[in-house]
């Protein structure tokens, strides 16, 4: 805005708060938009682009005919959490109250929003594993909290050989520690934390008296090995003795159902920590949208008639195989993830010109998306700047895609590093 100082009304440059002061745009937005100035096959941001389950799709057409226009309970519409009382209680071992113990968020982006918002007080110290999903350095800041960061430390293999320090982890710990989050299983790297990794997290958080956010938003797209030693499985940490009472547990139907864009996910957890959210989400977006709560809801309860989750599982496994192949074929040394839908890869022995003030990772990615055609994210914005040189050598791609989709990617890939 143009100052006056000659006006009465002199008006300062514009400074936004401090909160949001520090924030770039998200990586996503840069690599999309690369993605379509180069046409390239867009395996960056992790979103299918296959069509969701009819049996979803038909439940809101019906919600909306039925005129479910009007403001939704603000914890959740009844058909959805009564549906995710039956889905998760036996998931949890325990008879969840659908109205206490469960609450609706715009996402699971929201529901980590509300659970910072309502756990962390200005000054505590939230502990960050990396890789970290972005949003949750965000959310901590604008919470007035502060990001504590523990990088797992990279090894050949699977995503299983990237172990936590545990050392490294305890020392992370500190008076002001209020939370700790985990996701699993993981994005970007595709681990699913083994139920001994998950109870020396809880021993931590117990002796440290504090509580934990657990994302679960690949909870249904794990791959198990048969031959993995321990074997894979998603443990809720949740369900691990004395962690009820310290976790929200977060799920997004976004993932689960592929409709990222209706933005639905909820959080559980014990009738305390589920008020406690409710009491940040009441004031955040109140509620949430209608038809939609109502047609997860009818999807929820159909699930497990349709045998819906083992197919969505499979269907990634056989995806994950597919780019997993090529991604080796060609040299790109591919770390195999256990589950979510990503795929990170070593670039090392690229040789891509990295300008001056660029990271490598950066680079190498825009590379991918002009010179490959293929579409990549770099994985710097998932760790903190002291650990950012751990991705220097690193690439993610996602494989929630069509088959001709990563038809397409392999053929270019194979066209230029094969
Ligand atoms: C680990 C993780 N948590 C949360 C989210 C956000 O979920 P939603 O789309 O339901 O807001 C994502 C989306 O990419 C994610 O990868």
């Amino acid at each position: 805005m143009p100052t006056d100082p000659t006006s009465a009304h002199a008006t300062r440059p514009f400074v936004p708060a401090t909160r949001v002061r520090g924030f770039g745009t998200t990586v996503f937005a840069e690599f999309t938009a690369l993605a379509i100035q180069h046409n390239a096959v867009n395996l960056g941001q992790g979103f299918p682009n296959f069509a969701a389950p009819d049996f979803i799709k038909e439940a809101a057409q019906q919600a909306i005919h039925g005129d479910l226009n009007q403001y939704a309970r603000s914890m959740g519409h009844p058909r959805l959490v009564n549906a995710l009382a039956q889905v998760y209680g036996p998931l949890f071992g325990r008879d969840l109250d659908p109205t206490q113990e469960i609450v609706v968020s715009v996402g699971a982006t929201e529901g980590i929003f509300a659970t910072i918002q309502a756990l962390v007080e200005p000054g505590d110290e939230v502990i960050l594993i990396e890789p970290f999903y972005d949003g949750y350095p965000a959310s901590v800041i604008m919470a007035g909290g502060t990001p504590v960061y523990v990088p797992l430390r990279p090894a050949p293999g699977t995503a299983a050989s990237w172990v936590l320090d545990m050392d490294e982890l305890a020392a992370a710990f500190s008076p002001r520690t209020r939370l700790l989050i985990v996701n699993t299983p993981q994005n970007p790297l595709g681990k699913v934390f083994s139920r001994r990794e998950l109870e020396q997290i809880a021993a931590l958080v117990q002796a440290h008296d504090v509580y934990v956010l657990s994302d679960e938003v690949y909870e249904w797209m794990v791959y198990p090995d048969s031959a993995a030693q321990p074997a894979i499985e998603h443990i809720r940490i949740a369900t691990l003795p004395g962690m009820w009472e310290r976790t929200i547990t977060l799920g997004s139907a976004g993932k689960t159902f592929s409709v990222t864009g209706w933005k639905i996910g909820w959080a559980i957890g014990s009738v305390e920590l589920a008020r406690a959210v409710f009491m940040a989400h009441q004031w955040i977006p109140f509620a949430v949208a209608t038809p939609l709560q109502e047609a997860v809801g009818a999807a929820l309860e159909q699930a497990a008639a349709r045998d819906y989750f083992n197919w969505l599982s499979a269907m990634y496994q056989a995806k994950r195989d597919k780019l997993f192949d090529v991604l080796a074929e060609v040299g790109l040394t591919p770390v195999r993830p256990d589950g979510s839908y990503f795929i990170l890869v070593d670039t090392g022995h690229l040789d891509v010109p990295v300008p001056p003030g660029v990271r490598r990772d950066v680079a190498v990615a825009r590379w991918f998306a002009s010179h490959v055609g293929v579409a990549a994210i770099p994985p710097s914005p998932f760790y903190s700047p002291e650990h950012q040189y751990l991705t220097d050598n690193l690439a993610r791609f996602c494989f929630c895609k069509t088959d001709d989709l990563l038809d397409e990617a392999a053929r270019r890939l194979r066209a230029k590093l094969g």
